[in-house]
């Protein structure tokens, strides 16, 4: 199956595509994190993305497309992949379906939107920071490590915040979401592919509905 998680910084996009990674083998593909990648390892997209991203814009669309187009080819995906942050622009939306019908994989099976209110994005993004060792993801307030200042998974004891989860940066992703992929919603909308789900709800919850709405018709 071809999914997209659409929704906004901190709206559990990550969280949710994780969990269907595991528990369906369907790839997750985060645009966020491959972009991560390459600014770690100090790539010519990677230089081309960090400043950008720290800022909280959108990275080219040229760019982000070329590296979704090469990955979706790869073994990995064949029995499927979930989307995380891509698309996020018309053009996006648009080059994915080009790219799909290019390579015969078959059009997007659904798209689901989390919805969450902008009060709580700003305590989740603000309270989230990860293992600098494994990058295992807690938060302040909704997930402490279960030994504070030590990784459940690694052991790690360091720990690391995102450059673009500072609150300037933060209001700049919000608007981006606003303006630029906000409005793709009707696109997915008009083709029958759209389902919301209750971004708000516990992690748990919002995991049954999307559940409930990749089984549906
Ligand atoms: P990206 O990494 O995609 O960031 P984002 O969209 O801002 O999303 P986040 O990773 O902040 O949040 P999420 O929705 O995954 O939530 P999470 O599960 O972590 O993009 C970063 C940057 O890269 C962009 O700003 C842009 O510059 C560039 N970029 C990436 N893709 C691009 C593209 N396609 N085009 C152009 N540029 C692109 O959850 C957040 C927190 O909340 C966590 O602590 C989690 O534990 C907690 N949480 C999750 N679910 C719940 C719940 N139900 N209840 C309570 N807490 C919860």
């Amino acid at each position: 199956m071809k999914v997209v998680l659409l929704g906004p910084p901190g709206a559990g996009k990550g969280t949710q595509a994780k969990r269907l990674e595991e528990q369906r083998g369907w790839k997750q593909l985060s645009t966020g994190d491959m972009l991560r990648a390459a600014v770690a390892a100090g790539t010519p997209l990677g230089r081309q993305a960090k400043q950008v991203m720290e800022s909280g814009q959108l990275v080219r669309d040229d760019l982000i497309v070329a590296m979704i187009a090469e990955r979706i080819r790869e073994p990995d995906c064949a029995k499927g992949f979930v989307l995380d942050g891509f698309p996020r622009t018309a053009e996006q939306a648009m080059a994915l379906d080009d790219m799909l019908n290019e390579s015969g994989r078959g059009a997007i099976d659904r798209v689901i939107e989390l919805a969450v209110d902008e009060p709580a994005l700003i305590e989740r993004i603000a309270g989230r920071f990860a293992c600098a060792k494994c990058g295992a993801g807690y938060h302040d307030k909704f997930k402490q490590p279960k030994k504070v200042g030590v990784c459940d998974r690694c052991g790690g004891t360091q720990f690391v915040r995102r450059p673009d989860d500072r609150a300037e940066a933060v209001a700049v992703r919000l608007e981006a979401y606003r303006k630029q992929t906000a409005p793709i919603l009707p696109y997915y909308q008009a083709q029958g592919l759209l389902k919301t789900v209750d971004g708000m709800a516990s992690t748990e919850e919002v995991a049954r509905q999307i559940d409930r709405a990749l089984n549906e018709d």
